[in-house]
């Protein structure tokens, strides 16, 4: 398939926050083109939006109805090939359900739905359309995360024994959803965002690290939510106690109150034999200790990381020294997704390192993760199934 793939957004309009994110990261590498988008719930901004991007007009919609209709009338060498879903939570199922039923490869935004029914109804709506379906969790497409999945199927650490994630913030430490944040604002509302606020948002990010750097599935969730600031209506703190399948336990944080933190996303991974630490605002290095040894730092761009973990070298774009973060991250999942598309087109298998981004089976375990923790909290932290 030797053009670039068209893309559609929904979502992103003027001071939205991540649609302008994914506009960058898929456009990275070239593969892909944005030609049309209803960019906002307000149409004259989703207008101004296209116009700021330089959209074909007649391409920018006033809303995803009339996007859909739109879309779905042009010639096949003209209409989108995805749509990449940047709204707030509430929006993702009805909005991925249409795109999928009416023909299009869809990258969502996570949390993926509002509910595991949702998320369980969704995943019949994938397997039934043969489309294509991303799911934006960034963090595991860093280099340096492939790298420490790599490390651990290749049993570098022995069997693991525990894990440590966490993803403090603090941005949510006064009541900012009063005071016109638009992000606050929907994040803050359970009919917008789901039944967990903080644990939806962000500790998502971190049960999904946590699974795909060890290979191992939560099981079992005590958890213990909060809301500190007066009057929210979700949580905007949580502690949870995890059991892993194979014996690990575990212990995962997030806080939006947490003082000081920005997006202290970390992981440490223990094991039998040697144990692993990475840092979402230091990605460029693994920690890697082994006992009675000094400790190994991995640097991404050297060599020797995508000889060790070929998932690493195809997801790093600079040499050493010169850092990559969190917009190459979303590049990553976009050529993986992009190139998993002209698989499908083309009718060639897509290898294990294409298909290598989450999708609708991490989706539904982010929803399953959220019904726990509100579960578990709601009984005063009692262990509650996934
Ligand atoms: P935002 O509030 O900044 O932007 C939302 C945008 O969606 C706005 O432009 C709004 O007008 C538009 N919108 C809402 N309903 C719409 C509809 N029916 N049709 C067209 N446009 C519509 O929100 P933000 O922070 O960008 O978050 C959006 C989503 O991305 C959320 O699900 C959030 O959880 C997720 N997110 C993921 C991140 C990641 O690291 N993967 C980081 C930040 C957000």
């Amino acid at each position: 398939m030797d053009r670039k793939l068209r893309m559609g957004m929904v979502g992103g309009g003027p001071g939205a926050f991540i649609g302008d994110v994914h506009r960058k990261a898929a456009r990275m590498d070239g593969g892909i083109e944005l030609v049309a988008g209803a960019f906002d719930i307000v149409p004259k901004k989703s207008r101004e939006m296209g116009r700021e991007l330089c959209i074909n007009k007649k391409r920018v919609y006033n809303d995803v109805d009339t996007m859909i209709a739109r879309e779905s009338a042009l010639p096949e060498d003209e209409r989108i090939d995805f749509v990449s879903i940047c709204t707030p939570n509430h929006t993702h199922f009805p909005i991925a359900k249409a795109f999928l039923e009416a023909g299009f490869n869809v990258m969502c935004e996570k949390p993926m739905t509002l509910t595991v029914k949702e998320a369980k109804a969704l995943q019949e709506v994938v397997r039934k359309s043969r489309k294509v379906f991303g799911l934006m969790h960034n963090y595991t497409a860093y280099p340096m995360v492939k790298l420490a999945r790599d490390m651990i199927r290749q049993g570098d650490l022995g069997t693991i024994r525990k894990v440590v994630v966490q993803y403090p913030q603090g941005w949510l430490a006064r009541a900012v959803e009063k005071q016109g944040s638009q992000q606050a604002s929907w994040r803050t509302d359970p009919k917008q965002s789901g039944a967990a606020g903080c644990m939806g948002d962000i500790g998502t990010h971190a049960a999904n690290l946590a699974e795909y750097v060890t290979g191992l599935t939560i099981k079992e969730i005590a958890a213990d939510l909060t809301t500190f600031v007066k009057g929210r209506r979700l949580d905007d703190d949580g502690n949870c106690l995890l059991r892993f399948n194979k014996g690990a336990k575990g212990l995962l944080h997030a806080s939006q109150v947490s003082i000081g933190q920005e997006n202290n996303l970390a992981i440490w991974v223990y094991g039998e034999d040697a144990s692993l630490e990475w840092h979402q605002e230091h990605p460029n290095y693994l920690h890697v200790d082994t006992l009675n040894a000094p400790t190994q730092v991995w640097k991404r761009g050297n060599d020797y990381v995508g000889e060790k973990s070929e998932a690493a070298g195809r997801a790093t774009r600079l040499p050493f020294g010169h850092p990559e973060a969190f917009l190459e991250a979303f590049a990553n999942n976009y050529c993986n997704f992009a190139d998993t598309i002209r698989a499908r087109a083309t009718r060639t298998k897509a290898s294990a390192l294409i298909t290598d981004f989450p999708g609708i089976k991490e989706g539904v375990a982010g929803m399953k993760f959220i019904d726990a923790v509100v579960t578990s909290s709601a009984k005063n932290a009692k262990w509650t199934k996934l």
